[in-house]
């Protein structure tokens, strides 16, 4: 069993040929919670874009919306992106927004396997009330209308990932396998 994951692993690994994997996908699709795990499955670094503006700006992102507004978080955003992605081989979690951005999904297709965890609006609303203080974007009107919006504009941006997965409500070592599987399932075909 070791063995044949050791395998799955090194059959990843080979196949992306020093790219970096990079989630993307709406907020609460579990791009962190399941970033980490596969992260950990691969022995890559994880890191969570949001997490590494919040260290470059010194502030919550709640707290860089409130303070400078949307557009310079986009532009923090993309900044951080590039410097992660041109450093080294990790597993990058994106915000919500961030593929929207067309110099980030560019930095991604040279640098990346971009993959989309696809999930549906109860999904997500039901991920995202959990952490209600969390999402500054979400504070502006009703959530369920704001997250069926968002969809519609990002989902044919999002479509340019490279590999699609279904995000399911089953449990994240479930949903860690699928993606593991989708990995080797892709790198193979391509
Ligand atoms: C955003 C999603 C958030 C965060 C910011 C904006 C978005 O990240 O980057 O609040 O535009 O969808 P998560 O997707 O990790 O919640």
């Amino acid at each position: 069993m070791a063995n044949r994951r050791q395998s799955r692993t090194n059959r990843i690994l080979s196949g992306l040929e020093g790219r970096s994997i990079v989630f993307l996908g709406m907020m609460g699709c579990g791009k962190s919670a399941i970033g980490k795990m596969v992260a950990r499955k691969l022995g890559l670094e994880f890191v969570d874009a949001d997490s590494e503006i919040e260290l470059a700006a010194g502030r919550s992102v709640p707290e860089i919306f409130a303070e400078y507004g949307e557009e310079e978080f986009r532009r923090l955003e993309e900044k951080v992106i590039e410097r992660v992605l041109s450093e080294k081989q990790v597993l990058l979690a994106l915000g919500g927004g961030a593929f929207m951005a067309q110099t980030t999904r560019m930095m991604i297709s040279k640098y990346g396997l971009s993959v989309w965890l696809k999930a549906d609006l109860e999904l997500l609303l039901d991920r995202v009330s959990r952490r209600p203080n969390k999402r500054p974007l979400l504070k502006k009107g009703n959530p369920r209308e704001i997250l069926m919006n968002f969809l519609k504009v990002r989902n044919p941006i999002y479509a340019q990932a490279e590999l699609h997965i279904e995000s399911k409500s089953g449990t994240k070592s479930e949903m860690r396998d699928i993606v593991m599987n989708a990995l080797i399932e892709h790198l193979k075909a391509s």
